[in-house]
């Protein structure tokens, strides 16, 4: 390869080391490249890769420049984002190195947030599967098609622990657990980075949004987050800590204040405890414009920000233009260094170095890749069974579902028939008319056997302005009839119906950035659909489509099956049916709490206990609601099968541990109903007397298990002190001896107990 020849040995040639030499990161051959590659950078040059550009294509936040070419050209570019297609791909990267002087590569970034174009079901839903293993290949699915088409970065997993269903962006994560939380994040890391970052078939992931960033207050989007030290560790930081151990790439920084100290201009949390604590050895890229964003924050001006965000440990200023257009400013008035520009630098040229990009500008530009590797059969098959492990069971009274394949089903509601809103929010490279509709999806699952009747029934919602607000990036809906015919068409193919399965809920942007709610409901005007369909009398299935947990009480008393569908991705309509229709059982799990009013968010089951807890509702001084109870709707971990499971009694092989002992806890489960079904078997732990209060549960163990009907099998789990540790008020991580509770069960609230004593 001609350009890599020329580039390399110009580099490797310059012997003459400035002040920018490493420290040594443990790969001599990588670093005698970096250090003589930026002994010949200008300093402006050195800026230049800590500069992430917009590319004109999406522009959101605070964003202004554009123009990127002569930028490249310039050496002011290290990277791009969200830009798709090879060929694009490939003429931008050819600029970089053929056309800027040191013709340093381009790191090429998307939000492959779940899947490609080959589109897995949003984080959420994924998380319900509880399937690590499914997890895994799905990152390394979405890398594969995404290397195959120019991609080397991707900015996921995306790991933010959130208790409020009002904030949009629930549906981007896994929920409300942390030690779920971080084995999510560890199966992402593994299966976007394999075992080598070298491979070309691997990308860098970047796990987000460092740090906090699903706590803001009133659960409303870049809001304020305020949280003691104890409540972090204990509660939010172990997804990204995991994510670090796993050896993610990069991280990027989050939108709001931590410590009243905006993410990406906070030290301690950049340097102190990413880097010091956690030893995190890659580059940190910003949140879409947060360095300029530190300005209405009240940090200072653009310069003040950008040398704040520099010394506390950012590398790369995605959009902002803070970077390129203030360092050497401030570097002149000695508000930073030298030093501390070239730390920025080199990590961002590590990156480029272990994707291979230095070697092979070109590597993940194969147009052959692109054509033969994005969107194929396999990586569908794959897509379709993992979306229907997602979906949960929430209610099945007289086992309505699964449906037969025979006489009329009216599929009725707002997104029975809608292609793009299949993919679901952060879907950047989906191609959504390749992806089949619901209706499709019931027309080819029942073939001649069955006739499906449709009709929308209504729109997402009366208020025309939330519907477009709503539906953004082409995924308008809006029918012009009125409320009032649509209903009627609605009640008149109900009527000629056998049973109705209504499709609703929220349309993809209904949830995800910008989509904060402050009313959980089914939107209005469904609500009102379903509540007429309900007076024909027929049966209704009702599946809920949704990027966060929907208060649904009316629907849990009136509607006797609901199935939480999420947004399921390219393959959703068909694994959708695959469980309707009884192909497949069932077997996704709750992995966030859903509520029955606003009122009571946040709302998650390993809270603390308090001095008054409520025993019972409603206790006159204890802490509950004189209008609702504390309960959610459904609980974390919650999720019906086809099929029934029977637990046996808990059994534990001793009653005291050592400091360096270990307790099994066991358990025999039995499928005791008709279908071959799967179980998520859950383990959770109280630590009953602390030296700080302790939650009044928490999950330290699961395990899928797939059992035909009638068969039984002893699940095990094993404790050790390791597993019982927490962050005290020191923030150190102990284990203190006393009394333990362990906990197995189907869910968070249904549980056997049995206790041991830590000596
Ligand atoms: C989002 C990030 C995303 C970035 C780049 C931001 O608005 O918060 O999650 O990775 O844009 O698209």
């Amino acid at each position: 390869m001609k350009i890599k020849n020329l580039f390399i040995s110009a580099a490797v040639a310059l012997t003459a080391l400035t002040a920018c030499q490493s420290s040594g990161s443990g790969d001599a051959e990588m670093d005698k490249f970096i250090d003589d590659l930026m002994g010949q950078m200008t300093l402006h040059e050195k800026i230049g890769q800590l500069n992430l550009p917009v590319t004109g294509e999406i522009v959101t936040g605070q964003a202004k420049s554009s123009d990127v070419a002569e930028k490249i050209k310039n050496g002011e570019v290290g990277g791009l984002f969200n830009l798709k297609g090879v060929e694009r791909i490939r003429d931008v990267q050819r600029v970089a190195v053929e056309e800027s002087r040191l013709h340093i590569p381009l790191i090429f970034g998307m939000d492959v947030v779940h899947g490609y174009e080959t589109v897995f079901p949003i984080p959420l839903a994924l998380s319900c599967s509880w399937d690590m293993a499914a997890i895994e290949k799905s990152a390394e699915i979405a890398a594969c098609e995404a290397s195959a088409d120019g991609i080397c970065w991707t900015f996921s997993p995306m790991v933010d622990i959130c208790r409020d269903q009002r904030w949009g962006r629930v549906s981007e994560g896994s929920g409300e657990d942390p030690f779920l939380g971080a084995a999510i994040a560890r199966a992402m890391v593994k299966g976007y980075q394999g075992e080598n970052l070298q491979d070309s078939t691997t990308i860098m992931a970047c796990v987000k949004h460092f740090a906090l960033y699903g706590a803001p207050e009133a659960g409303r989007d870049y809001n304020t987050v305020d949280m003691s030290r104890v409540s972090m560790f204990n509660g939010y930081f172990e997804p990204y800590k995991a994510a670090v151990e796993a050896g993610v790439g990069s991280v990027m920084s989050s939108f709001n204040v931590v410590d009243g100290v905006p993410a990406t201009g906070n030290k301690w949390l950049m340097t102190d405890l990413l880097r010091d604590l956690w030893g995190f050895d890659g580059f940190v890229v910003t949140d879409y414009t947060a360095i300029a964003e530190m300005i209405d924050h009240g940090m200072g001006d653009l310069q003040e920000v950008s040398a704040l965000a520099l010394k506390a440990g950012t590398d790369m200023d995605m959009v902002a233009d803070g970077f390129i257009g203030t360092l050497e400013k401030s570097l002149e008035e000695g508000k930073i260094t030298e030093e501390d520009i070239n730390k920025a630098c080199r990590r961002i040229l590590e990156a480029k170095y272990k994707l291979g990009l230095f070697a092979d500008p070109y590597k993940y530009c194969n147009v052959e890749r692109a054509k033969n590797e994005i969107f194929t059969p396999e990586n569908r098959a794959i897509a379709r069974d993992i979306a229907a492990e997602t979906f949960v069971l929430l209610k099945n009274e007289g086992n309505i579902l699964p449906l037969k394949r025979k006489g009329r089903i009216a599929l009725i509601g707002p997104l029975a028939d809608t292609q793009a809103n299949m993919p679901g929010t952060w879907s950047v490279a989906a191609v959504a008319d390749r992806y089949k509709s619901l209706l499709k999806g019931f027309q080819d699952a029942v073939g001649n056997n069955a006739e499906i009747l449709y009709a929308k029934g209504s729109n997402l919602c009366y208020d025309e302005t939330l519907e477009a607000n709503a539906t953004m990036f082409g995924r308008e809906m809006r029918d012009k009839r009125s409320a009032e015919a649509m209903r009627a068409e609605a009640l008149q193919v109900a009527m000629r119906a056998d049973v109705i399965v209504f499709a609703g809920g929220e349309s993809s942007e209904f949830s995800g950035e910008c989509s904060s709610r402050a009313y959980l409901e089914l939107p209005d005007a469904q609500l009102d659909l379903l509540k007429a369909l309900k007076k024909t009398g027929k049966p209704i299935v009702m599946l809920n489509f949704a990027g966060r947990g929907t208060v649904m009480n009316w629907e849990n008393e009136n509607i006797p099956a609901i199935l939480q569908v999420w947004f399921g991705g390219s393959e959703a309509a068909d694994a959708i049916c695959d469980v309707v229709f009884g192909d497949k059982s069932p077997s996704g799990k709750l992995t966030t709490s859903f509520p029955k009013a606003v009122g009571q968010l946040p709302l998650y089951y390993n809270h603390l206990n308090t001095g008054r807890p409520a025993e019972k509702w409603f206790s006159k001084f204890r802490s509950n609601y004189l209008d609702v109870d504390n309960d959610p709707l459904y609980p974390f971990g919650y999720g019906l099968s086809y099929t029934t499971f029977t637990y046996g009694e808990l059994a534990l092989d001793a009653t005291t541990m050592d400091q360096n002992g270990k307790i099994t806890a066991s358990v025999t489960v039995t499928n005791s109903g008709k279908y071959d079904a799967t179980e998520v078997v859950q383990l959770y732990i109280r630590d009953l007397v602390g030296s700080i209060s302790r939650p009044v549960k928490e999950l330290k163990g699961f395990e899928r298990i797939s059992l035909k009907a009638g068969e039984s099998r002893n699940v095990q789990f094993e404790i050790t002190p390791e597993l019982l540790k927490f962050y005290n008020a020191e923030l150190k991580h102990v284990c203190e001896p006393g009394e333990f509770q362990v906990m197995v069960g189907g869910d968070s609230k249904n549980v056997q107990t049995a206790t041991f004593t830590l000596n």
